[in-house]
């Protein structure tokens, strides 16, 4: 299957939010970056935030224009987002996007780098407007969340997109190892599920508020393969296991 099927679509309808979930090393974070860049082929005026708390990703440039490579010297080999800049505060998104840039990451691992992100998401959230496709991309949900649900660092504007987005032309890809701290006015708003193997019988049960039929039988057994589901009217089904050939 072409992952091109699968992915998320800004229609006339709005701007659709997807689930990335399973378990520590699973794969969602490499379907993500397929899903996100297929996401900015198909709408070619398109922005995307990945909000990158881990951080995983790497940007190609710095918003000064610097090459960001010697920001990553100590990772392993990986590859930079294709297109992708780096900002560091709310006010770099615009500059990013005047320059031409399409994709932005925000990085940060500490608890007060988690501020400074959210500030940007909350800035990329004011921009967003119907006329041009964007898409928030979450690495790591639960970061922005404590275990009971509520929302960490001030904000909730990880909740805001995911209710208030679609009208916007924004669109939300959260990917999260467990579903439980994740708040249910998140959940209940998923479009689409990209499920990689969850063992906690809790988190699979969480599934249900999204309205996805799923089971502890349903699980891929497969190393890096998920399920889909797609919520349309009414009906609603699973399919999979699907493996993206790397
Ligand atoms: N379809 C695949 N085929 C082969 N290897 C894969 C596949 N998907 C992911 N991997 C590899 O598995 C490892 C973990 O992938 P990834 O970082 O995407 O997982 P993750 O679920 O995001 O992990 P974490 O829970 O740590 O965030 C990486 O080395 C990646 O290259
Ligand atoms: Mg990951």
């Amino acid at each position: 299957m072409d992952l091109q099927q699968i992915s998320l679509r800004v229609t006339k309808n709005g701007a659709e939010r997807a689930l990335v979930v399973g378990g520590v090393g699973s794969g969602k974070s490499t379907l993500a970056d397929y899903l996100g860049t297929d996401f900015t082929r198909r709408y070619s005026k398109s922005r995307r935030l990945i909000a990158d708390t881990k951080p995983r990703y790497r940007a190609e440039v710095t918003v000064q224009g610097r090459n960001a490579k010697h920001l990553y010297r100590k990772w392993g080999h990986g590859q930079a987002v294709p297109g992708s800049v780096l900002v560091y505060e709310p006010e770099d998104l615009a500059l990013a996007w005047d320059l031409g840039y399409r994709v932005a990451i925000v990085q940060g691992e500490s608890m007060a780098d988690l501020v400074r992100v959210l500030d940007v998401c909350e800035a990329f959230f004011r921009q967003a407007n119907a006329k041009v496709p964007s898409l928030l991309q979450v690495d790591e949900t639960c970061d922005f969340f404590s275990a009971n649900g509520y929302p960490k660092g001030g904000s909730d504007v990880m909740i805001r997109v995911a209710r208030a987005g679609r009208e916007r032309g924004l669109g939300g890809l959260y990917c999260s190892q467990r579903t439980r701290a994740i708040p249910v006015s998140i959940i209940e708003e998923m479009e689409r599920l990209y499920l990689f193997r969850l063992d906690a019988a809790g988190d699979i049960k969480r599934l249900e508020e999204m309205g996805a039929p799923v089971t502890v039988d349903d699980m891929p057994r497969e190393e890096h393969a998920f399920m889909y589901w797609r919520k349309r009217g009414g009906y609603d089904d699973l399919y999979g296991p699907y493996r993206l050939a790397l």
